[in-house]
């Protein structure tokens, strides 16, 4: 193995990646870049569970744990010579520079913003692994590390399966996208432990289950629709853990910390919203990025998943105490105001997290 440090993540797309039983990937270079964290941990001397629901959810983590190399059907593939996606839920369908394409482009372009939206997946359970273990480590009290471990292993489990998804089944790997890029490195290397719950718990996790859900629903091919449901499941504890956390402890902070919370949440909103362009792909294909991009904003199936996205996060920065008088004009001026009063992850569906995981039979 030949390791290399980059100063600036990878700008080129992989095609071709090479399956794991190939021998050739013992020779394939590792690319890794350092971040720097000025991570202040916290030992916790008070063993007690002082938070039921969090030792509850606890207790599900590691009952719901699955295995992604046994519990999936990795010998089904889904045929490349038909789209990914259900052509319904193209957002370019009618416009110019999508038209003009061949069939066969058109394929291609399919798959590669297929492989686009599943690559941001792949990087963004990649941070949520590094974020979960800094849990570890920073959270404040005993309940919430032991949490944050299995948590950890669970992240582990989602980049393993999209890892191998990407690798065997689709063969393109995108590199992460600048805007999600940005928000995970101020996660990383944000000192304060409760901005990294804010960040990742609430704002990236809780986009996560939007997309992943709208994915769940589009994909034509039943491995990944399998492999989403399973990482839903456990997303779910995820967010309802930094909700049901990151509410007790707001409430505690003098009001200028609130507002300083408040305001990191609404702009990692505002990124968020940007990372949902797959510029990347656009450029690839050669198309005016500005009109792509532009298209792709105005089109209903995004308006209908931007819609998805926010009905998920802001009731939750509502339940947190996060939209303070100060940031709920910026919120209304992105049209998405309207949600704060939406059921939130605070409130537990108990009912559905802890419906037995169904394996397959042996
Ligand atoms: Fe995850
Ligand atoms: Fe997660």
């Amino acid at each position: 193995m030949t390791l290399r440090f980059v100063d600036q993540p990878p700008r080129e797309v992989i095609e071709g990646l090479v399956p794991v039983s190939d021998p050739a990937r013992d020779v394939v270079e590792r690319i890794a870049e350092i971040f720097r964290t000025p991570l202040t941990g916290a030992y916790a001397w008070s063993y007690e569970d002082a938070d039921r629901k969090i030792r509850r959810l606890y207790e599900l983590g590691k009952q719901l744990g699955w295995n992604a190399a046994l519990d999936l059907d990795w010998a089904s593939s889904w045929p490349r010579t038909q789209a990914p996606i259900a052509e319904v839920f193209n957002p370019f369908v009618g416009y110019e520079p999508f038209e003009r394409m061949s069939e066969e482009e058109k394929l291609a372009f399919a798959w590669h913003q297929h492989a686009w939206t599943l690559s941001q997946f792949l990087h963004g359970e990649q941070g949520a692994l590094l974020v979960a273990s800094q849990l570890v480590s920073c959270a404040p009290t005993h309940e919430a590390k032991l949490y944050a471990a299995s948590q950890t292993f669970d992240e582990a489990r989602h980049v393993e399966a999209f890892g191998r998804y990407l690798r065997e089944k689709v063969g393109i790997l995108y590199p992460v996208n600048p805007h999600l890029k940005v928000l995970l490195d101020k996660i990383l290397t944000d000192p304060r432990w409760d901005l990294k719950f804010i960040g990742m718990q609430i704002i990236i996790e809780g986009l996560a289950l939007s997309a992943f859900q709208t994915l769940r629903m589009v994909t034509l091919d039943p491995l990944l629709h399998r492999i989403i449901e399973l990482v839903t499941r456990d997303e779910s504890r995820h967010v309802a853990f930094g909700v049901t956390y990151m509410e007790s402890f707001v409430r505690g902070l003098p009001r200028d910390e609130v507002e300083a919370r408040a305001r990191f949440a609404y702009e990692a909103c505002v990124v968020m919203r940007e990372r949902l362009v797959a510029t990347e792909v656009l450029e690839r294909f050669g198309w005016n990025v500005e009109e792509g991009r532009r298209i792709l904003l105005e089109s209903h199936v995004m308006e209908e998943f931007r819609r998805m996205l926010f009905q998920r996060i802001v009731p939750n920065l509502s339940r947190i105490g996060l939209l303070t008088d100060s940031v709920r004009p910026l919120y209304d001026a992105l049209g998405i105001l309207q949600f704060e009063n939406l059921v939130d992850d605070g409130v537990i569906d108990w009912a559905r997290l802890e419906a037995p995981l169904q394996r397959p039979a042996a």
